[in-house]
């Protein structure tokens, strides 16, 4: 019998993992699932509720659980999240905000260096028995510019890497960290100096309101010409037709994605027909398709996060985070209030 009443339920939880978990959440009241968030399935007595990205916390969620208390999201990101009803609830929306910030980075410079050395179309020719290197020319690192919108945990990272392939780095962040440039040795500049002066771009913002289409059609062409672009962090951050009118004109050289905008549509393309979507959801998903089969990008199934180190390391956040609730104390508040942005 479980010692403890409230009742938790798991949602996006890696089938592999789910026995780590259960014995982590022995004496709760638990429920464990690897599929998304389902109203059908849901208990309406559930006080905790934990989700990976892919599940989505609405209205309708919100409705369908009066008792919910607290929310915990087994990822950093949380912007499937609607934070504003959460708040108005007063219920603690908690996130894991630094598992994976080597394995995230680590995606991105695998994604830099697949696109820099054309890996994926170098393996294919070889599985076809072609062995001719004609055409698979690359480009160099070291001594090259790599711009860094965001220099938080992952954006750090990302830098001492950079830095590891005698790279030049620009960051770009509203909350410059003036310690780490110093210790890292880069420089901040604004987001319109980093895009017209850096050979590669990173993302690794969240997505707010302020954010969503941060590189858009009016600031693509600032980009320097030939420049790469890679996104680890949320799809929304670019906005697809410019993407695509940049790779189309060469204005960008190539774009490395982990994230696309509305994902969800590309994973599970059925949903298009099923009534419930928006010409402009159509739109984005006919665009993703384009940017996917563009002989110039490489794009990932939101795949950054996934190491089993890191893997482990979010469930004993999320478990601490609800465990630590449970005892009255709220960890990783990503409601709380954060500090005033300071001008660059
Ligand atoms: P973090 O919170 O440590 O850093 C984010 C940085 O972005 C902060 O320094 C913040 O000041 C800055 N920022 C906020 N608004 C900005 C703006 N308008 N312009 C430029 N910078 C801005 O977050 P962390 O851990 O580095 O993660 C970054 C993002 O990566 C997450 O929000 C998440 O969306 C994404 N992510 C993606 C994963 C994947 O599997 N693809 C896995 C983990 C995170």
């Amino acid at each position: 019998m479980p010692k403890n009443k409230m009742r938790v339920a798991f949602f996006g939880v890696w089938p592999e993992m789910k026995e780590y978990l259960r014995s982590k959440m022995s004496g709760f009241h638990c429920s464990i699932n690897d599929g998304k968030i389902d109203l059908k399935k849901i208990d309406p007595k559930t006080d905790i509720l934990a989700v990976f990205v892919d599940s989505q916390v609405d209205k309708e969620v919100f409705e369908k659980l009066p008792r919910l208390k607290f929310i915990t999201v087994l990822s950093t990101g949380y912007d499937n999240v609607d934070v504003n009803i959460a708040k108005k609830k007063k219920i603690p929306v908690c996130n894991v905000p630094s598992y994976g910030e080597n394995t995230v980075a680590e995606h991105a410079m695998a994604l830099l260096l697949g696109l820099t050395r054309k890996l994926f179309l170098s393996v294919k020719r070889v599985k076809e028995s072609v062995y001719d290197f004609h055409g698979l020319r690359g480009v160099d690192l070291k001594e090259k510019t790599i711009g860094v919108i965001g220099t938080g945990r992952i954006g750090a990272h990302l830098i001492k890497m950079a830095k590891g392939f005698e790279m030049n780095v620009l960051g770009y962040d509203p909350f410059p960290n003036k310690e780490l440039a110093k210790k890292l040795n880069f420089k901040y500049a604004s987001l319109n100096e980093l895009l017209s002066n850096s050979d590669f771009i990173s993302l690794h913002v969240p997505l707010l309101p302020s954010t969503l289409h941060m590189i858009n059609k009016k600031n693509i062409n600032k980009i320097k010409k030939g420049a790469y672009i890679i996104n680890t962090a949320r799809g929304g951050l670019i906005e697809p037709e410019a993407l695509l009118k940049a790779l189309e004109s060469e204005q960008i050289a190539g774009a490395g994605l982990d994230v696309l905008e509305d994902e969800g549509f590309v994973q599970e393309e059925e949903k298009i027909i099923s009534g419930k979507v928006n010409a402009l959801q159509i739109k984005t998903n006919l665009m993703n398709n384009i940017i996917i089969d563009h002989p110039n990008t490489i794009v990932t199934p939101h795949n950054a996060f996934n190491s089993s180190e890191a893997l482990q390391r979010i469930i004993n956040v999320t478990v601490d985070n609800i465990k630590s609730f449970v005892k009255g104390e709220i960890k990783n508040d990503v409601t709380a209030p954060k500090q005033k942005a300071k001008k660059k």
